[in-house]
Parts: C-alpha cells; structure tokens; sequence
C-alpha cells in the first residue's frame, strides 16, 4: 500500500480528540476512505507511553462505536504513536517522529488545542521547516475560536501568516461539516422553483434558531470567557446566514463558494450603537425606531454552575436582528437567536415567504395562512413546508398544511459525523467547508460593536428561566406581529411535542 499522509494532533489527550477526532478517523479507515498507510501522531504536554496511548486510542473508539470489531481495532490503534512535547521543549522530537527516513510525505498538524497556544505551534514547526512542501502537502487546521475579538483575530492571522500560507490553513467550523448544512446548498441550487422566490420580493424574514437543552456543564471555564455571541455566533450562525444569503456561485470550486460568503460578510449592516443599548426603554416602542438589534440573555442559576467567575456577566443567550444590505436581501431582517438551556436541542432555519397581496379567503374559522419553509438542520433532520389547503367541506375554510421529508427515511449511507467529512477534505485537499482568513476577521468585524457595548455595560443581561426560550425582551428583535417559533424535536410536530 501506498505511504498516506501523517497526521500530527496537537492536544492529544483532550476532550476534542477523544469524543471527535480518534472517532471520525476510526470511521474513515473502516470504511476505506483513508488514502494508503496514514499515520497519526498524538502530542501533548504530558505523556503516554505508545502502548498506553494505543490503549487511549481504542476507549476513544469503544466509547464512540461499542460494536468496534476487536481485531480491527487493534490495527487501527497500531497506526498511533505518541510524542511528548512538555513547555518550552523545542520541536525536534516531533520532527523526529515525523520523518525516520527522512522524509515525511503528506502532512496535517491539527491543532486541538487551546487558541492561545495556536501561533506558538505553528512557529515551532515552522522554525524547524516543517511547514516547507519539500516532500509532500502541509497543512494546519485550526479549531475555533479564531480569536478572541477582532484585534486577537487580526494578530492570530498575522502570526499564523508569517509561518505558511493561507491556503497551508484549514479553519474549522464543524457547522459546515455537516450534511445538512451542505444541504442548504444543494436545496437552494438545483431547485429552480425556490430560487427564483429566493428574495425580497417573496420573503418577509428568515428566523434562524440553534439552541442547546444543556447548560455549560463542565465548559464553564472555557464558556465564561467566550459567551454566546462568541461560542455561536461569530462562526456558526454566520455560515448558517451566509449559506440561505448567498448569490449563486459560478461553480463548486472552493474560492467560488468562499467569495460568495464573503460577499454576504461584506453586506451585513453594521449594528448601530444606539441599537445595542439598553433595550427596555424602547419596549413601548416596539416598532418603531429606536428597536434593540441585539439582545442578550442569561439563564437564571448560570452564576451558581461550576468554572464560572463570581460577578460574572457572560451571556447563554444571544438574538440578533440583521440586515444584509444588498439587492436580493434589502430590507428583510434575519433574526437570529442562539441560547443555552432551552427546551430543546434544535438547529433551524425559518424562510417565511410573504403573504398573499389580497386575502380572498376571509372565513374566520380560517388559520391565517403564509408559506414557510423550515431547513432542519438537527435533530430529525429535513425539510417542511407549510401550504394553505381547502378544509373539505362547504365553504371555503383554510388549513395550514405541512408537507415534510426527514433524512431518516432516505435508504442507503447514515449522516456521517461533520469531522469525518472536514477531516477527509483537508487530507483531499478541499478547503471549501472551511473559513477562508478574510471570512472570520468579516464576521468579527461585524460582531465587535455589541461585544464593545456589552463590555461598556450599556446593555444589560436580561434573565431567563432555563428549559424557556429565552428572555421575553427577545421578541422585541421580531418583526411587529412575529412570533419566533418553538420547535419540537420531531420536525413536523407543531404546538404540542411528544417528546
Ligand atoms: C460548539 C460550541 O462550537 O458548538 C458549543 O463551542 C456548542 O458550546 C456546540 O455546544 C454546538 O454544536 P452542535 O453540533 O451540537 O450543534
């Protein structure tokens, strides 16, 4: 068999590696789709013996695949080996490691590490050439947070520029690794039928939801620092965005696909400062000028949980009111909200379409009918869209009729698991799922005027009860007379969930 690529994790140990990484590789090889002998090399700071690393290796796997054939299992682990790289210890034992022969062919160093120690790496390897494509592709995927704000965004790329190049760096958004959000693509784009509606002309808002029925649980320490806006919002939600926002690409390449993303960053509407302060004044007005655009919530008890700094003022709950300002989207508000602790765990994206110019259909027994569509992007993964309908019998009473298809119920391949793809494209070379430089300082860009109100106290953490959608003062970000939506579990389900 052919020599396939080394693959070199940094944070070995950790949790990412353990529930995410070890998993999607031990996917990948049963199912054939790594190309030739691959390697992976674990690093971390404390160590592992080899045998003891291969054993780390298989509970990774147990815990993720219980069935996991033993025999295979062991030929998997066999391709691990560990390198301690304790603090201040210079890179050469890695590049060791890397190359007995002297050549190290292909190569991917994945950085499942804490972002502060990310320009570090990559100096080290580059300081001792291990960045150079003498012998084979180099690459660096970097997990997010890509920064802090904009400024600690701007000097991460800068430090990680001065040792390869743009296209060296893969940038993981594990959004985009998954089906459904490609989906988002393939929905928009071979069907003719909804893109020509795919506008201002026809959509009245789109709702986009990603909520968490879990607290921070054991990330308190990590989530602290960040937030919600940062955790959700600065990465996931805005793929999520640009994806439904997009203009068609000219093709799949990946820099056609980029640029489109990065032309819908290029037209959000900046917030104005007025728009992030204190939003209970305006409550009153609730339509008018003087709206909130942005609102953030935090669920009652988050100060009590473990790893939080007493006094702290991080946000579980982030809404967001945008504006894309171009010709397909001008004027159409995005509204966006992302929390943790809420009643369920559901990713969506709501298209509703505007309705009807007359109502002819005045029967008061009659729901209000308009067309949404709802992009499901997890769980029960799929597709709904609401029709009016005739009730049978006299008159001419509506109905609001769901029409829905779930992934489920497709024969064939189970969604894969958003790692298993991402990985699979760097090692193919495919950056196109990946946040390209110029899209994540955009998307800080966009964001650090409410991460500068919010640090300047003019907006205050409004509380939520957890298990709630989140705090009331959120509808203020809804177009008059919206209402967001609570989805169930169970896509077609409305109102009442089962589960
Ligand atoms: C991560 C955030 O990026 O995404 C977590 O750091 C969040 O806080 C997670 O829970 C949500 O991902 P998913 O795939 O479960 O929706």
């Amino acid at each position: 068999m052919t020599r396939g690529p080394t693959i070199v994790i940094f944070g070995a140990s950790g949790d990412l590696a353990r529930r995410k990484l070890i998993p999607a590789l031990w996917h990948l090889a049963a199912r054939g789709r790594l190309p030739g002998h691959f390697r992976v090399i674990g690093t971390g700071r404390t160590g592992f013996g080899q045998q003891a690393y291969r054993e780390h290796v298989m509970d990774a796997v147990r815990a993720a695949v219980p069935d996991a054939d033993a025999a295979q299992l062991q030929g998997f682990a066999a391709a691990f080996s560990f390198v301690r790289m304790p603090e201040g210890v210079s890179f050469h034992a890695l590049r060791e490691a890397l190359s007995p022969d002297g050549q190290c062919g292909d190569c991917i160093f994945y950085l499942a590490v804490p972002p502060s120690l990310y320009s570090g790496i990559a100096a080290g390897l580059a300081e001792l050439g291990m960045m150079d494509e003498k012998d084979g592709y180099r690459r660096l995927i970097v997990e997010k947070p890509f920064g802090y704000d904009l400024d600690s965004a701007v000097a991460l790329q800068d430090a990680l520029l001065s040792c390869c190049r743009e296209d060296q760096i893969y940038r993981i958004d594990h959004y985009l690794g998954k089906e459904t959000v490609q989906n988002i693509l393939a929905f928009r784009f071979s069907n003719a039928l909804f893109e020509s509606v795919w506008n201002r002309n026809y959509i009245d808002w789109v709702e986009i939801t990603a909520a968490e029925e879990l607290g921070v649980g054991k990330r308190g320490g990590y989530y602290d620092t960040a937030g919600a806006l940062r955790d959700m919002v600065q990465n996931h939600m805005m793929q999520l965005l640009a994806l439904v926002a997009m203009e068609p690409p000219v093709n799949l390449n990946p820099e056609s696909l980029r640029n489109e993303t990065q032309k819908v960053f290029q037209s959000l509407r900046p917030f104005e400062r007025a728009s992030l302060a204190d939003p209970v004044p305006s409550v009153h007005e609730a339509c008018g000028p003087g709206r909130p655009a942005c609102i953030r919530g935090r669920y009652r008890g988050y100060l009590d949980e473990a790893g939080i700094a007493p006094g702290s003022t991080t946000e579980t709950w982030v809404g967001a009111r945008i504006f894309i300002d171009n010709w397909r989207w001008g004027g159409v508000p995005f509204v966006v909200r992302t929390g943790k602790k809420m009643p369920v765990r559901v990713t969506e994206i709501v298209v509703h379409f505007k309705r009807t110019p007359h109502i002819l259909f005045r029967n008061s027994a009659s729901p209000q009918v308009s067309n949404s569509l709802i992009i499901r992007i997890q769980p029960d993964e799929g597709l709904l869209l609401t029709l009016g309908l005739k009730s049978p019998g006299s008159g001419f009473g509506l109905q609001q009729i769901p029409l829905h298809f779930h992934y489920r119920e497709l024969e064939g391949t189970p969604l894969s698991e958003a790692y298993e793809r991402l990985i699979l494209d760097c090692i193919n070379g495919d950056p196109s799922l990946f946040i390209r430089g110029d899209a994540v300082l955009a998307c800080w860009r966009f964001v650090q005027p409410v991460l500068d109100a919010w640090t300047g106290g003019e907006s205050p953490l409004a509380e939520y009860a957890p298990g709630s959608w989140g705090p009331e003062l959120g509808d203020l970000l809804l177009p008059p007379g919206e209402h967001w939506r609570e989805p169930c579990r169970v896509l077609s389900e409305d109102g009442v969930c089962h589960l």
